[in-house]
């Protein structure tokens, strides 16, 4: 397995940026307090798993196989990606709203799965950090392989209940049932894959925001940072 090999000597030179790690399944709260936390502390923040969604829709929209690994990375490696707080734009196409819609979504996981893209991805991320001198960084993978010398790693999660009625509410959508099912899914491929899976990292700090404010969360994080 070569790719932890090419995480260690990459990270190295990455320690002494200021990185927080905010990790965790869908719905648990990531992206929210992500924000919040980048804005408390004056830091920059990225969403990575938008990255993921920008080669998921860049692939879709040139017809590429998702089933061809070898096609769907060198898609990765050949996107303009840029990426900001309100906008996601993918080879000068605004992909803002297209990258949260159900195409993209369901496509996602397989995309996430290859090691080849997330090679790029997660070079582009270290590049990213590095050139800002740190930041709040949210996924899935962060603490363990991305920033695994991260100043602070956090593991946000919540109960399944609370995880399907806030994605629920993020997309408008009534079926509580089927966003449900939907995220078991997407956590068993995420969790179950071989490449980078979900995992609490070493060293990090589990916070269940079920019974959680955004506020209290985000209190927290800073109390863990003193
Ligand atoms: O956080 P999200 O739902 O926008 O993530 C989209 C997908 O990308 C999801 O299937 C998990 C994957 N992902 C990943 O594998 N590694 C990351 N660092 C971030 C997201």
């Amino acid at each position: 397995m070569t790719w932890p090999h090419y995480v260690v000597g990459e990270t190295e030179r990455m320690s002494g940026l200021e990185v927080i790690a905010i990790d965790g399944p869908a719905g648990s709260g990531k992206t929210t307090i992500a924000r919040a936390l980048a804005d408390r502390l004056e830091l920059a923040y990225l969403d990575t798993g938008a990255m993921y969604r920008a080669v998921a829709f860049a692939a879709l929209r040139a017809g590429t196989d998702l089933g061809d690994e070898v096609a769907v990375a060198r898609t990765a490696r050949d996107m303009g990606l840029h990426l900001d707080r309100t906008s996601c734009v993918v080879d000068g196409v605004d992909a803002t709203l297209a990258i949260r819609g159900p195409e993209v979504t369901s496509a996602v996981s397989v995309v996430a799965a290859m090691v080849d893209v997330r090679v790029e991805l997660v070079e582009r991320q270290r590049n990213w950090v590095g050139e800002r001198g740190g930041g709040v960084v949210e996924g899935r993978d962060i603490g363990s392989v991305v920033f695994p010398e991260a100043r602070l790693k956090v593991y946000l999660t919540a109960s399944p209940e609370v995880r399907a009625r806030r994605r629920a509410g993020e997309t408008g959508d009534v079926d509580v049932a089927a966003v449900a099912a939907d995220i078991r899914r997407r956590d068993a491929a995420d969790s179950g894959r071989e490449a980078s899976p979900l995992v609490e990292a070493d060293g990090s700090v589990t916070l269940d925001t079920s019974e959680l404010t955004v506020d209290e969360v985000v209190e927290a994080i800073v109390a863990l940072l003193r």
